[in-house]
């Protein structure tokens, strides 16, 4: 009996000390999967390799990651998709894989905000696209559109992978339809932080913002080897495709920064206008009311003589919270100003003519910049303000060979479709068919106020004098004379505000050192707002 007690402990001991030698095994095994994991993952985070990450500081380039780093929120980045590899078996590619195929993609969080993000990594075959790439990053969009979060793009690459032919071409297709399906669903920001170049570009062109770093990125259809081939110009990366000229010529890139840490300080400020998609509120911050909204200073922007220019940016800064403009395609299109603010603490979006260059004359560039700010503020839920002061359309061969017609009309398409609160101040000028574009109350504005200083007419006074009185003044004696008389007459009659406020046209003749207090008044009053357009498929904005 007691022998076989013994027996059994001695069993027991035996099977415990097997069980804890196994667990001890196991320990060891998890011990070393683990460090094979660490393995793998300081191999990801070298993406090329030290030489080539060398390389691209040298250029004044950060890494995909590095940008990642500034980007988000500290410890907020989750990445997905670090072990993924190409497939390609072709020119002795099955021998280079990298850990990650050239993006780092994942989610995270700015000032506390969900963002999805894709870096592409210059280090690993200079960020070419390749089939899985291009997986990584609709990967990343598609858990966007699910979630109803933002997609940051960092582009760095050198287009399609060129050993994975079409397959790499698919993969950009794949993107660009998903850039378009979520248009309008919720916001898409692109950095271009080096090249992109060819059909490339089609991604960041179809998202809502893209922002250019100066003297690093270009983006081009065709470079400047095959320019010189087919046109005979000789053209540098930068003059063809810089943020330069992108922000000044073309208007492809709403912001020019001068440096990669600007750019992504921009992509943080931009984001914090916007909500996370369409069917959330614009952001707000808190907000204290002072005893008095009073501008005074807003008294003694417009110049008596209306042909003088004033900057419109005065009456701006003078009416929104302070420091809170974040001007859009500053240097495009200079007579148009837009961007976003904040009045009251809530976000809005802000078109404005801009007298100090070409008078604030609406032009084919003017309407193409603004009609496109007006759709995404509507996309979003952004409320519109705009300032008005406006001579009328640019005349001329060069405009209307160049369809100022098509594109004076996408801006008058933009403002009547837009649902959000809208409203209108009339600093000056308000002349002709410009006067119905710039948001006028017959296409949908809510509010529209003038300050005593509103001319609202057909044309200017001399003009309209010219053709109305034409036979009169021929007849007279003295032409001049009697110009400068029905000129008087016409700036009398119609060179206020008086008159369309009679109508109801004009809600209120404002003094303009109220106009900040009356606009958060409105904007309060808006805030509830519906309006639905007709049910249709989509409308067909003259493009
Ligand atoms: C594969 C590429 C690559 C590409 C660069 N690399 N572009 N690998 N496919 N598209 C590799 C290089 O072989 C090199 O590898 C590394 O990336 C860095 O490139 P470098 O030439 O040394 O760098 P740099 O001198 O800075 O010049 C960058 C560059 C140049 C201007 C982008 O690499 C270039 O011109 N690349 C080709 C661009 C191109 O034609 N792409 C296709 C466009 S058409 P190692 O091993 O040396 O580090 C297109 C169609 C899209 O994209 C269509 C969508 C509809």
């Amino acid at each position: 009996m007691i022998l076989s007690k013994v027996k059994k402990i001695k069993k027991n001991v035996y099977f415990l000390l097997l069980l804890e030698g196994s667990k001890h095994d196991r320990i060891l095994n998890m011990e070393k999967k683990i460090q094979e994991l660490d393995k793998k993952i300081a191999e990801a985070h070298l993406g090329g390799g030290e030489k080539r990450i060398e390389s691209q500081h040298k250029k004044g380039k950060l890494t995909a990651r590095e940008r990642l780093h500034f980007l988000l929120d500290e410890g907020s980045f989750e990445e997905i998709g670090m072990f993924v590899t190409h497939r390609s078996t072709e020119f002795g590619l099955e021998r280079e894989k990298y850990l990650g195929d050239g993006v780092v993609t994942g989610y995270g969080t700015i000032n506390g905000r969900l963002v999805y993000v894709f870096s592409q990594d210059f280090t690993v075959f200079g960020g070419s696209l390749s089939e899985t790439h291009a997986e990584k990053i609709c990967r990343i969009m598609d858990l966007a559109m699910k979630n109803g979060a933002p997609v940051i793009g960092l582009n760095d690459s050198g287009g399609a992978r060129i050993q994975e032919g079409v397959v790499s071409l698919g993969g950009y297709a794949d993107i660009f339809y998903r850039n378009t399906l979520a248009s309008g669903v919720i916001p898409q920001l692109s950095a271009i932080m080096g090249p992109c170049a060819g059909g490339a570009v089609y991604s960041p062109a179809i998202t809502d913002f893209i922002m250019m770093v100066e003297n690093t990125s270009y983006m081009f259809v065709t470079g400047p080897n095959v320019v010189k081939t087919v046109t005979h110009e000789e053209v540098t990366s930068e003059e063809l495709g810089g943020a330069s000229t992108h922000s000044t010529k073309s208007g492809v890139t709403h912001f020019s920064c001068a440096n990669e840490i600007e750019c992504i300080n921009n992509i943080k400020a931009l984001l914090s206008y916007m909500p996370q998609n369409c069917e959330d509120d614009a952001p707000s911050v808190p907000y204290e009311s002072p005893a008095s909204e009073k501008r005074p200073e807003l008294n003694n922007i417009v110049p008596e003589n209306p042909n003088q220019p004033y900057d419109i940016r005065e009456v701006i800064n003078g009416v929104i919270d302070a420091d809170t403009f974040l001007e859009v395609h500053k240097n495009y299109a200079e007579n148009i100003v837009v961007g976003f603010a904040r009045l009251g603490g809530k976000s809005i979006g802000i078109v404005a003519n801009q007298p100090a260059f070409l008078a604030g004359v609406l032009d084919i560039n003017s309407s193409t910049k603004a009609a496109r700010f007006v759709r995404f503020c509507d996309c979003f839920n952004i409320p519109l303000l705009v300032f008005e002061d406006v001579p009328g359309f640019l005349p001329g061969t060069d405009q209307e060979w160049h369809g100022i017609i098509t594109n004076g009309a996408k801006l008058l398409y933009a403002f009547s479709e837009a649902t959000v609160p809208r409203i209108t101040v009339i600093t000056r000028k308000a002349y002709g068919g410009a006067y119905d574009v710039m948001n006028s109350k017959h296409i949908g504005a809510d509010m529209n106020y003038a300050w005593p200083s509103a001319e609202i007419a057909v044309m200017g006074a001399k003009g309209a004098a010219e053709i109305i009185f034409k036979n009169e003044i021929a007849a007279s004696k003295d032409p001049a004379a009697k110009l400068a008389e029905k000129e008087k007459e016409y700036i009398e009659h119609f060179a206020n505000p008086y008159r369309a406020a009679e109508r109801g046209y004009v809600d209120e003749v404002i003094k303009p050192e109220d106009t900040r207090e009356k606009l958060i008044k409105a904007f309060g009053m808006l805030k509830n707002k519906v309006d639905k357009l007709p049910k249709k498929k989509h409308g067909n904005i003259p493009l």
